[in-house]
């Protein structure tokens, strides 16, 4: 569609919001939730609903026909799945000043879109419908399980926001909020903490709500859900503090390269003891420890420089290496004097060089072998 189109098919009839309604399978539980989102709509919120369907084949297009609505529009989607790149396929096609995102299976109160809004004129940046503030709750008849689950998942949030309820699934937010979606991961189930960080929202105002058990259908929440959570918490990890996420794993490897090149040394003595004399051993296991840490830190602490070519990598990776590696030879050496290779002496060695060399080489590998942009994906 051509700019000229689309001003003319949009702004001056924009409504004040776009419900997004993501649904798999929910066919019974959306003539209800219609029905209510019409109340809210008589009681005076200009609202429009668009609903974002993963090909349910459950009568969720006949439904939505029967209504016969002419402020909802469905969206049929064969060749995508997933929660949270349906929100984002609702946000791009959204023609609302705002966006509210809700769950179909009545758990979330459209009532309380009202309170959304004007937070939103308040000068929020997002709005959470929110379980654990005063006057939130939640349905009783959730299990220990979930519960837990629910807690520990809300506990790994706190280094991206104080919000209370950072797992929720109702969100408000302008629809300008943001500016490159392709910085968006439609990773897993958060699709609210990924806005709330990606969005550097700083002025999050939480809604109470209670939140009710579905009535129809099924939860869709698997275990494969959580482990996607896992690697959600990553991915924001390292786009919301990049340096950190890098620094924190190199100094672990690092630290693990210290028992790796203690063995090493260890291993070479006594089963080559008679055959390498003890320089070349020391060189073995410096080498040897280098391949170990430049496995995991391409890994772990360059994660963003992988696609680049890996000889030359490594080749950068030991030549920088080198330099601290010189103070580890030396005081190894130093220390184990004339023909006795001892394992301490060999960790004392290590330990040396490698708080000598793991700040220094930390900033020159990223200035000189592994470039590129970390906060740009994980
Ligand atoms: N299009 C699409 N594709 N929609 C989906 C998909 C999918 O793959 N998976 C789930 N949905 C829809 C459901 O139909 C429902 O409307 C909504 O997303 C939430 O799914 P549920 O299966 O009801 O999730 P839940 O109740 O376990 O989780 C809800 O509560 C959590 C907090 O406890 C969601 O709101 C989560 O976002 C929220 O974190
Ligand atoms: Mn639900």
């Amino acid at each position: 569609m051509s700019d000229q189109a689309d001003k003319a098919a949009s702004p001056e009839h924009a409504p004040e919001v776009t419900v997004i309604i993501p649904t798999y399978q929910e066919a019974e539980s959306l003539p209800q939730l219609l029905e209510r989102l019409g109340a809210v709509r008589r009681g005076g919120v200009d609202l429009n609903v668009l609903v974002v369907d993963d090909d349910s084949g459950d009568g969720t297009d006949s439904v939505i026909a029967a209504l016969n609505l002419d402020w909802v529009r469905l969206i049929t989607r064969t060749n995508a799945r997933g929660l949270s790149s349906a929100v984002l396929r609702g946000m791009r096609e959204a023609t609302g000043r705002s966006c509210v995102v809700m769950d179909a299976d009545l758990s979330h109160p459209p009532e309380v879109i009202p309170d959304f809004l004007e937070a939103l004129r308040g000068g929020a940046d997002f709005v959470v419908g929110s379980r654990y503030v005063p006057g939130g709750s939640t349905e009783d008849g959730w299990g220990v399980l979930r519960w837990i689950n629910s807690k520990v998942a809300t506990v790994m949030a706190r280094p991206f926001t104080s919000v209370r309820d950072p797992m929720s699934g109702f969100l408000g937010f302008s629809r300008e909020l943001i500016a490159d979606p392709s910085v968006l991961d439609p990773v897993g189930y958060k699709i609210g903490l990924e806005l709330i960080v990606k969005g550097g929202c700083t002025r999050v105002e939480e809604v109470p709500i209670h939140f009710s058990t579905r009535t129809h259908g099924q939860s869709k929440l698997s275990l494969r859900v959580q482990l996607q959570y896992l690697d959600h918490i990553l991915r924001l990890a390292r786009w919301k503090y990049p340096k950190l996420s890098s620094f924190v794993p190199f100094a672990a490897v690092g630290a693990s390269g210290v028992g790796v090149y203690v063995l090493l040394l260890w291993l070479l003595e006594a089963l080559a003891g008679g055959l390498i004399g003890e320089d070349f051993r020391i060189v073995l296991a410096i080498v040897g420890t280098m391949v170990w840490n430049f496995t995991f830190d391409r890994w772990l602490a360059f994660w963003y420089a992988r696609s680049q070519p890996l000889l030359g990598q490594l080749a950068g990776f030991i030549a920088v290496c080198s330099v601290p590696v010189v103070v580890n030879f030396l005081v190894t050496r130093w220390l184990i004097g004339d023909d006795f290779v001892s394992p301490a002496a060999g960790a004392i060695g290590a330990v040396t060089g490698s708080v000598a060399g793991v700040v220094f080489n930390w900033f020159v590998m990223r200035a000189v072998v592994f470039r590129g942009r970390s906060h740009e994906r994980g």
